[in-house]
Formats: structure tokens, C-alpha cells, sequence
């Protein structure tokens, strides 16, 4: 059975619901210049069997009072492990929680058997490709003109998780 929760590095992660999905969507809109539509973060919540959505809090935020901080959306695909999404709150950046995030996610893909992850990511998106370097992840292609609004290339990164990284 999946993980439901996971606590470590100064975050809680739980599984999101139907309840959690106004403040996803206002810092998807916050964070993304094409964000992720309601039905697109349902379908992952009820209709993917592959998908995986948590969001997550501070640890000293006792009872969540403050509201989550941000959410990852995860494929688990047989070996593969996929970053969908990731998005931290604007005013909650640059204080470690997107690389706990990450971190709670592979874990979590980890413990359901995953030996490599995958994502893609705008190449302007110097944030989330310096996090995802730090964190081990190698540039492996590149897809010209993937993105819209802007047009942009898309880095594809992998990382070997068969080693218990
Ligand atoms: C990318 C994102 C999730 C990072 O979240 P965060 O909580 O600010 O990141 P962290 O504080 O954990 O930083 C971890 C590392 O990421 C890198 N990083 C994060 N923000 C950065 C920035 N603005 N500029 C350069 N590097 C940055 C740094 O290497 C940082 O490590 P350091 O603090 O030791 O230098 C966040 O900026 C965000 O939500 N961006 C909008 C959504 C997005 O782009 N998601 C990724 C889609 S692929």
C-alpha cells in the first residue's frame, strides 16, 4: 500500500483531497504561465491510477493553521517515477521546502519500487533546474519548442534511483 503521509526536513506531506484543490489552483496560477486546470488535478486525485498528489505544510505549522505551503503531483509507472508538477507558494520560496518536497516524493516513488525518475522542464526555469540538478537529476535531451505561452525548449532530466540514492 502507498504512503500516506511522510515527515522529514522540516515538512509534512499528506495526500491531497477534493478540499485542498482552491488553494492548489492559486498557487498553480501563481507559479505557472499555462497552469493546470481543476479537471486536470482531479483526474490525478480520482481517475489516474498512476497519479500522485500531496501537499505539504512547515512541520511547526501544528494543525496545517496556516494552509499548505505547496503540493507535488508524481506518476509512479511501473520502474518509472515521473515529476508532473511541483510548485512551491511564492512567498514560502528560497526556504528549502521544494527541495523537501522533491525529496518526499522520490521517497515515496522509492517506496513503491521505482528505480529511475523522469521530468521535464521549461529551459528559462533556472529555479526548478538548478533544484532539480542539486538534487542529482542530468540533462538527457532536449524537445525543441515543447512549451506554449511562451514558445520555449523543454530539458529532459533523469535521475538513477537504483542505487538508494
Ligand atoms: C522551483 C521551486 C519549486 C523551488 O522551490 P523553493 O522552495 O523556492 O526551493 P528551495 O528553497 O528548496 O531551493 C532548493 C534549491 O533550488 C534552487 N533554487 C530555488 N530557487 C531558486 C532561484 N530563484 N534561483 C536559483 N536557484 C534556485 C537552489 O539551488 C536551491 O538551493 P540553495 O538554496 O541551496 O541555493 C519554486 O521556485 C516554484 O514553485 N517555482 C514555480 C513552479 C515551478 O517552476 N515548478 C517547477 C516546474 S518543473
Amino acid at each position: 500500500m502507498a504512503v500516506e503521509t511522510s515527515q522529514a526536513g522540516g515538512l509534512s506531506m499528506v495526500r491531497a483531497t477534493e478540499q485542498d484543490l482552491d488553494r492548489i489552483l492559486r498557487i498553480e496560477q501563481a507559479s505557472f504561465s499555462v497552469p493546470w486546470t481543476r479537471k486536470m488535478f482531479e483526474v490525478e486525485l480520482g481517475q489516474n491510477p498512476f497519479g500522485h498528489l500531496y501537499v505539504a505544510w512547515p512541520s511547526d505549522d501544528e494543525g496545517g493553521t496556516s494552509g499548505f505551503i505547496g503540493y507535488v503531483c508524481f506518476w509512479v509507472v511501473f520502474e518509472e517515477f515521473r515529476l508532473m508538477t511541483l510548485a512551491v507558494e511564492p512567498s514560502a520560496r528560497r526556504s528549502g521546502f521544494g527541495r523537501a518536497l522533491l525529496r518526499h516524493a522520490m521517497a515515496l516513488g522509492r517506496a513503491q519500487g521505482v528505480t529511475r525518475a523522469l521530468l521535464e522542464v521549461r529551459a528559462s526555469n533556472a529555479a526548478a533546474l538548478r533544484l532539480y540538478e542539486q538534487a542529482g537529476f542530468r540533462r538527457t535531451a532536449v524537445r525543441t519548442r515543447y512549451y506554449a505561452h511562451p514558445t520555449e525548449d523543454a530539458v529532459l532530466m533523469e535521475l538513477d534511483l537504483s542505487s538508494g540514492r
